[in-house]
């Protein structure tokens, strides 16, 4: 149209005539018009061209650069695009994927689903599908994608391909603390419910096999007495090993156990410290980790657990296992509380009280009556007694008994080596009868036996320092099962007896020296109060007076036993150092110089000093070193008041005061009674302490009635 109106602008004016300059110029106007519309679309579509190329370059970043990959995928998988992040994800080039089939990358495992997953991508007619499939590349580990696709085509799909192999591992270490929670549950769970070691191992080494989802272990325990350790239950290749015991130290079992520190084994069969069982050889490919099992601190036992190879114990289940064997230990711990004897606890606690019973008694008898009934429970025997061995005599004497149904068994003497008890005596070991025929030998102890129905017999020597004591008896009515733990109930409540007896005849000796130490004492303290009285010629009798007094308002005030023996003593020595004054004072028939009056003070003190180094005296001080003292703090020696002075002392200086005045003094006559009392009355308070006056006028008012 541009030329066609050029043309005809240039055309002569003749030929222009043929077209109206109205329509050329309009024509003309929309030609410029037109120009501009398209000069602009021009721009336009360089500017969306540009724009798109942006755009492209942007999505082929985008593509390539995409965290995630994307491959175009025909119906058998194989790739006709990847962008640069679904060939790095895999480890290849580009060229090196293209063409080739995404089904080869994936791992054996995962083909199924891969394959289950194209299938519905190209079938589902455009809805979104996905999976995860595990894909193979170089290196060791495996890794994890996600894809997903959806497409109408029925020839190519677009697939995104995600690596999720961290939330992998992450998703499976959870899944696997999971595991080991509630493998740690149901393993204490099940140990709660086990009641003996039996059932417990299995329980623990099948619940540990589990959790390590493998099926080869073994747990041995160890014997102290034999010092060693034995398989106590296996399973899987172990079983095969007919194992004998391993002493402590030896083997990866016997090095775990003796050190207490875990051993972990790439292979047990090329690990050098194992030892070689005699069975045959450990089986090639299976390596493992061993354990000790602890209680409270000791190590009881080991726990092996065995993988195959490649597979190696991580330290998450190095630690799953630790917490295993701890709660293992634990819970054998109680059992062996439980299990062990028949009740361990039970038999504890009844040494226990069998301990207190001999603490708080020293009377034999009824020790030994306690002890007896502890051995009826913990032995399970029908009857029991104890016979004494009398040192002077050398004859067993029944001491105790009980169960029996006669009185046969307490007469029982039976001299040191004859009959059953005699010789366990002399030859200081348990002697034992469970044929009854065998008891004819001893034809007395056969009619006991035979009036009691006794068909078994354990006698056991009590010996405490090396001294036989006497022996423990024990009888029952049908034959005894007697195992090494009942032998050794019986000789741990043998020795208990045997101390118990011990200290009662040491306590016995130490009473009986005591008793004879007093009486020695009491006949010296009332030999010398005589001899003083005597010297003192006036005072005849006054001591045994004043004491029998004293003694009296001790009782009225309630003193003890030991007080009234203390204030017994006291009085009868009062003034015992007046040995130390001189006769020319102490006889002295009128008042007394100064210098005579301050050594008569120091009587009181010359008592102490005379007593208390014996120790037997000692607590009868009281009334000798204080007697003189003044409720108002005017006597001597100390010059002591009120409470200060020993009750028994303020008792004593009203009667001593009293007696002196109704007595003749070679220095004055004996006062009447009347002027006696009051000169007591009018010195409540002052020389003496008020109540100890009130307490001493009612006991002579009550005589005095009495009398009347
Ligand atoms: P003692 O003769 O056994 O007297 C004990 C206490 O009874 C005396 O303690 C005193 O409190 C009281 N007592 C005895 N006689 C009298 C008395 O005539 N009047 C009064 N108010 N109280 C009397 P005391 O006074 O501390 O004397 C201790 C000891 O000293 C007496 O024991 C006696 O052996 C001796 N003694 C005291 N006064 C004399 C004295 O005048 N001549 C001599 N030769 N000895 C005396
Ligand atoms: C048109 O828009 O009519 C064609 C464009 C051209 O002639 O360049
Ligand atoms: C086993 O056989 O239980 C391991 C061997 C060893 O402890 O050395
Ligand atoms: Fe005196
Ligand atoms: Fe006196």
């Amino acid at each position: 149209m541009r030329q066609q109106a050029e043309a005809h602008l240039r055309k002569q004016p003749a030929d222009r005539d043929r077209i109206p300059a109205e329509d050329a110029r309009r024509m003309l106007r929309e030609l410029q018009v037109h120009k501009i519309e398209l000069e602009m679309q021009n721009e336009e579509l360089a500017r969306a061209r540009a724009e798109v190329e942006a755009l492209l370059r942007r999505y082929t970043d985008l593509y390539d650069f995409a965290p995630v990959g994307y491959l175009t995928l025909t119906r058998d998988g194989t790739i006709h695009q990847a962008n640069l992040a679904g060939a790095n994800l895999l480890g290849l080039t580009r060229g090196e994927l293209i063409d080739r089939r995404l089904g080869v990358f994936v791992s054996v495992e995962s083909r199924p689903v891969f394959s289950a997953f194209l299938e519905k991508v190209f079938s589902s007619g455009g809805s979104k599908e996905n999976c995860e499939v595990a894909l193979v590349k170089d290196g060791p580990d495996a890794l994890w994608a996600h894809l997903e696709a959806s497409t109408e085509d029925k020839q190519e799909c677009r697939a995104v391909v995600v690596d999720i192999t961290e939330r992998k591992r992450a998703g499976e270490a959870l899944r696997r603390r999971l595991a080991e929670l509630e493998a740690l549950h149901s393993v204490s769970a099940s140990l709660r419910a086990a009641q003996t070691r039996d059932e417990t191992l299995p329980i623990l080494l099948d619940k540990t096999l589990a959790a390590l989802d493998t099926d080869a272990g073994i747990i041995w325990l160890y014997y102290p007495d034999g010092d060693e350790l034995r398989a106590a239950v296996a399973r899987g290749w172990f079983q095969q090993l007919g194992e004998s015991p391993m002493k402590p130290g030896d083997g990866v079992a016997g090095a775990v156990f003796a050190s207490g520190q875990m051993h972990l084994s790439a292979e047990f069969a090329s690990d050098p410290l194992v030892r070689q069982p005699a069975a045959g050889p450990i089986p090639a490919g299976w390596g493992g980790v061993c354990l000790p099992i602890r209680t409270g601190g000791i190590a009881v036992g080991v726990l092996f657990a065995s993988v195959p190879l490649p597979r190696q114990i991580t330290p998450e289940q190095v630690s799953l296992l630790e917490s295993l064997t701890e709660i293992a230990g634990a819970a054998l711990h109680r059992m062996s509380l439980h299990e062990a004897t028949v009740c361990q606890l039970d038999q504890l606690q009844a040494m226990h009280r069998v301990d207190q019973a001999i603490a708080a008694s020293m009377d034999l008898r009824l020790m030994l009556g306690i002890l007896l009934g502890h051995v009826a429970t913990q032995l399970k025997v029908d009857a029991a007694d104890v016979l004494l061995l009398d040192q002077n005599t050398l004859t067993l004497e029944h001491a105790a008994g009980r169960g029996f149904r006669t009185r046969a068994a307490e007469g029982a003497r039976v001299p040191l080596g004859e009959s059953l008890a005699g010789r366990a005596a002399l030859e200081r070991r348990a002697i034992r009868i469970d044929d009854p025929a065998k008891i004819q030998e001893s034809p007395q102890f056969a009619a006991l036996w035979a009036g009691e129905g006794f068909a078994a017999y354990h006698g056991v020597p009590l010996i405490a320092k090396g001294q036989v004591k006497g022996v423990l008896e024990v009888f029952h009515r049908t034959p005894l099962a007697a195992g090494r733990n009942w032998i050794g109930i019986c000789e741990t409540l043998a020795d208990q007896a045997a101390i118990a007896i011990d200290n009662a005849q040491l306590f016995d000796d130490l009473q009986r020296s005591n008793v004879d130490l007093a009486l020695a004492y009491d006949a010296t303290t009332e030999g010398w109060s005589r001899a003083l009285d005597l010297r003192d010629r006036e005072t005849e009798g006054h001591t045994l007076r004043v004491t029998e007094m004293t003694m009296r308002l001790a009782k009225a005030m309630g003193a003890g036993a030991d007080e009234l023996v203390n204030i017994h003593r006291g009085a009868l020595l009062h003034d015992i150092g007046k040995l130390g004054v001189p006769d020319g004072i102490l006889r002295k028939p009128g008042p007394l110089t100064e210098d005579e009056w301050k050594l008569m003070c120091q009587h009181p003190q010359f008592s102490y000093d005379m007593l208390a180094p014996i120790a037997f005296l000692r607590p009868a001080l009281d009334i000798p070193y204080c007697h003189h003292e003044r409720w108002d703090g005017t006597g001597y020696p100390r010059g002591l008041k009120g409470e200060q002075i020993m009750p028994a002392a303020r008792l004593f200086a009203v009667v001593d005061v009293w007696d002196a005045l109704m007595s003749d003094r070679p220095y004055r006559e004996a006062w009447p009674e009347e002027k006696v009392l009051e000169h007591i009355r009018s010195r409540a308070g002052t020389h003496f302490d008020p109540e100890a006056v009130e307490l001493f006028l009612r006991v002579v008012n009550e005589d005095a009635k009495r009398a009347s």
